[in-house]
């Protein structure tokens, strides 16, 4: 925010018109916007200066935005942002805190949409197992993440949340089947589970474009093509996407074609600044909620926060300006390259466990395998690899991502590493990158063998 003025504006009449906004706000009036405060004072967008009598939500201690009164500039700019870049397929969005939160709200959202256009019967939700859409009960129960939600499995909701098959090629396609016939085999499987559970009580199918966490399978070719069409063209119904990977969507690689009718964002879009996500919605769904209550009903303290909405405007800027996606175009292909030469050469140590390379710029997963024959020759000593692999990095001065137990159903299997190196990563770092991870996997290969 600016700094205060040191004048207040004397006459009322010389109020300029509030802005139109790109935001869902969480209330019925469009609150307006601040753009400098000093103590308890907040000077607003049409000139006025006010006294914060709340603190916000009741946070007390400082005077500071609170999106139920107010709105702010940082939040506005990036909506406008989000929306413009999206050319065409979303026409307003929200901010939240996080991936999770951003799932919360994307079912709360698709569900008001329902509620309020008339069609209060739907309170199904599809989504797919060994998902992942975040750590709340609502988002483990959507997901079907086997060991992240075991514990909590007795509080979860099965009434109204139903799993489909993995989009997982690599482990799920039947010998002898096509992608073709493998991705049909999976939209008939979702036609089905709709047809089961009716098709007028199903809010929405919720997938990731890309399984972040520990398998980074990709999306099968043509996949949401398919699941699109048969989405929109059989059901009419809104989907919903879980996509993290901010950037790549905003500067790219949205091709404007089966866009979902909601999608949330995180992770890229705050850049590890700050704590942000944001739910993007199409004009199908604004309209549907902007012709009834007219407003967003769910609401955080800490939503639209001006830091972390000026932290992601900045960190989009960054992006564009220093055109980093530009150099993962370069530096990804790179690191796919060594990461297969290495791990995968016919003569490399770990290439009878690499069971497959995956991922999309500069975003690679790399799933290891113990059950082939060349496995009876390692004893882990009931150590989990990818978490040897892991902490045998850190100790080598590298960070990766080990996880578990995505290799199945039951996830009583898997052994995945990830690396997702900043945009900015040079054609050295990428070297070392690979040098130390390669070094580190073998080491924990040698130690294993009997
Ligand atoms: C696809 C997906 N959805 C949701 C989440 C949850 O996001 P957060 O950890 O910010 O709550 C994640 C986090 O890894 C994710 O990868």
């Amino acid at each position: 925010m600016t700094p205060a003025p040191t004048t207040t504006p004397s006459d009322a009449s010389t109020k300029p018109a509030l802005k139109p906004t790109a935001i869902l706000h969480r209330t019925p009036w469009r609150p307006p916007v601040a753009t400098a405060a000093e103590g308890m004072y907040v000077w607003l967008e049409d000139g006025r200066k006010v006294l914060d009598a709340v603190g916000g939500a009741a946070v007390e201690k400082v005077s500071y935005v609170y999106n139920m009164q107010l709105s702010n500039e940082p939040a506005e700019e990036l909506a406008r942002v989000l929306i413009a870049s999206s050319k065409g397929a979303f026409e307003l969005c929200g901010f939240v805190s996080g991936g999770s939160e951003a799932m919360e709200g994307v079912m709360k959202l698709a569900r008001q949409y329902y509620y309020e256009t008339g069609q209060p019967q739907r309170s199904n939700f599809i989504g797919r197992k060994l998902s992942f859409h975040g750590n709340t009960l609502g988002t483990l129960s959507l997901a079907y993440h086997p060991t992240r939600r075991a514990p909590y499995a007795a509080i979860l909701d099965d009434r109204n949340f139903h799993h489909v098959s993995p989009a997982y090629a690599k482990r799920f396609q039947k010998p002898g089947e096509t992608e073709e016939q493998y991705v049909e085999r999976l939209r008939q499987e979702l036609e089905d589970k709709f047809l089961e559970l009716g098709s007028d009580t199903v809010i929405g199918f919720v997938a990731e474009t890309v399984v972040r966490d520990h398998r980074r399978r990709g999306a099968t070719q043509g996949l949401f093509q398919a699941m699109n069409k048969f989405v929109m063209v059989h059901f009419g119904f809104a989907s919903q996407l879980d996509r993290q990977d901010w950037a790549l969507y905003m500067h790219g690689r949205h091709s404007g074609r089966g866009h979902p009718d909601i999608q949330a964002v995180a992770k890229g879009l705050g850049g590890g600044y700050a704590s942000i996500g944001a739910i993007l919605m199409s004009k199908k769904v604004a309209d549907g909620v902007r012709d009834s209550a007219g407003f967003w009903k769910h609401g955080h303290t800490y939503q639209a926060h001006p830091l972390a909405c000026a932290a992601s405007l900045a960190v989009q800027k960054v992006i564009v300006d220093e055109k980093l996606l530009e150099n993962v175009n370069v530096q990804g292909p790179y690191l796919e390259s060594l990461l297969r030469a290495r791990l995968q050469a016919p003569n490399a140590l770990a290439a009878p466990f690499t069971f497959d390379i995956r991922g999309r710029g500069a975003w690679w997963g790399i799933e290891f395998d113990f059950t082939g024959p060349e496995a009876a020759r390692l004893d882990f000593k009931g150590t989990q690899f990818a978490i040897a692999v892991q902490a045998r990095c850190l100790q080598n001065g590298l960070i990766v991502m080990g996880l578990t137990s995505g290799a199945n159903l039951e996830g009583t299997r898997g052994d995945h590493c990830m690396l997702s190196p900043a945009y900015n990563v040079t054609k050295e770092q990428v070297e070392a990158i690979v040098d130390i991870f390669v070094a580190s996997v073998e080491e924990i290969l040698k130690e294993a063998a009997v």
